[in-house]
């Protein structure tokens, strides 16, 4: 089977560090880069955990580049309370061993798209996606699929409307819904169906150092989750989009009509999912429904335990 080249776009962030570690642990993906957004902390922060995570695997080829420091129109957000003041709080990583490409994130996807088709995997702010978009729109016919982490039918996660990703840039995700490139939304209605438990993490603390840096991080991971939900099972959001490139059986997806909310009000950044038709708007993207959980939690940790 030839593999699916693909980047990452992303925050680190626990739960992107354990998307990363599944890519890259799969024969089905070749991972062409990462890049790296501002989202769950500061650019510097999350371009520097993504080589973190890569040195773990031993990933020194892959090339990570940073992108957009802030969202298109408003001030930065964090997210320590769930990440840490790092944005990988928990294991002990020594530091980056290099530094990012001398290039911008939306330079090296441009140039690695002008090569072949891509399949993008944002799991943070949109912000660079919008930009390659914006600035290379006759790029757009090269991208197979941007599968989005983020959004959600329901409810939101940062606010009662609004799931992170998508709250932190509103704009930019209007910008990628609205393009002419295929989207996928893979939101919090089916990240909440897929939890990793503590007993599942913690059991991939024997199997090598990629697993104890992922038991590591979800000790870490699930005390907001215990706080604010009350259980210590998490999900693991970006890691479900990855997981979704590597085997189609695991979400299924409905053709759907999904407008953003890009007003001031308390609906900011929620994705509006025309799940009953209500409206005439053509469906603009295909968007997660249901999850087999149990196909996804052990493809994770088969994955993450098979690494050295
Ligand atoms: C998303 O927000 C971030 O905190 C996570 O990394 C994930 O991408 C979930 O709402
Ligand atoms: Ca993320």
């Amino acid at each position: 089977m030839p593999k699916t080249p693909v980047i990452i776009d992303c925050d680190p962030g626990h739960d992107d560090a354990m998307a990363l570690m599944l890519a890259l642990a799969s024969p089905e993906l070749e991972v062409v880069a990462v890049t790296t957004v501002a989202g769950n902390q500061t650019l510097d922060k999350v371009t520097a955990n993504a080589i973190r995570v890569l040195d773990v695997v031993g990933a020194d080829a892959v090339p990570v580049a940073a992108g957009a420091d802030r969202p298109l129109v408003h001030r930065a957000a964090v997210a320590a309370d769930v990440h840490g003041e790092t944005g990988l709080d928990g294991p002990d990583l020594p530091p980056p061993s290099r530094d990012p490409e001398p290039i911008h994130a939306v330079e090296l996807m441009a140039r690695e798209l002008r090569k072949r088709p891509l399949t993008l995997i944002p799991v943070g702010p949109l912000t660079n996606i919008a930009l390659l978009i914006a600035m290379y729109p006759d790029l757009v016919e090269n991208i197979e699929d941007i599968v989005v982490m983020g959004g959600a039918i329901g409810l939101g996660n940062v606010t009662p409307s609004a799931e992170f990703n998508i709250w932190c840039d509103p704009e930019a995700a209007k910008r990628v819904f609205e393009s002419e490139a295929d989207v996928t939304m893979i939101g919090l209605d089916v990240t909440h169906q897929a939890m990793l438990s503590a007993a599942r993490a913690d059991a991939l603390r024997d199997k090598g150092r990629a697993g104890a840096v992922v038991a590591d991080l979800h000790a870490f991971y699930r005390r907001f989750h215990l706080e604010v939900y009350g259980h210590d099972d998490t999900p693991v959001h970006d890691a479900l989009a990855v997981a979704h490139v590597i085997d189609p059986k695991i979400l299924n997806t409905t053709q759907l009509n999904v407008e953003l909310d890009v007003t001031q009000g308390p609906c900011r950044g929620r994705t509006v999912v025309d799940q009953l038709r209500r409206t005439d708007r053509p469906a603009n993207a295909h968007v997660a429904v249901g999850v087999d959980a149990d196909r996804f939690i052990d493809l994770l940790t088969e994955r993450i335990g098979s690494l050295a």
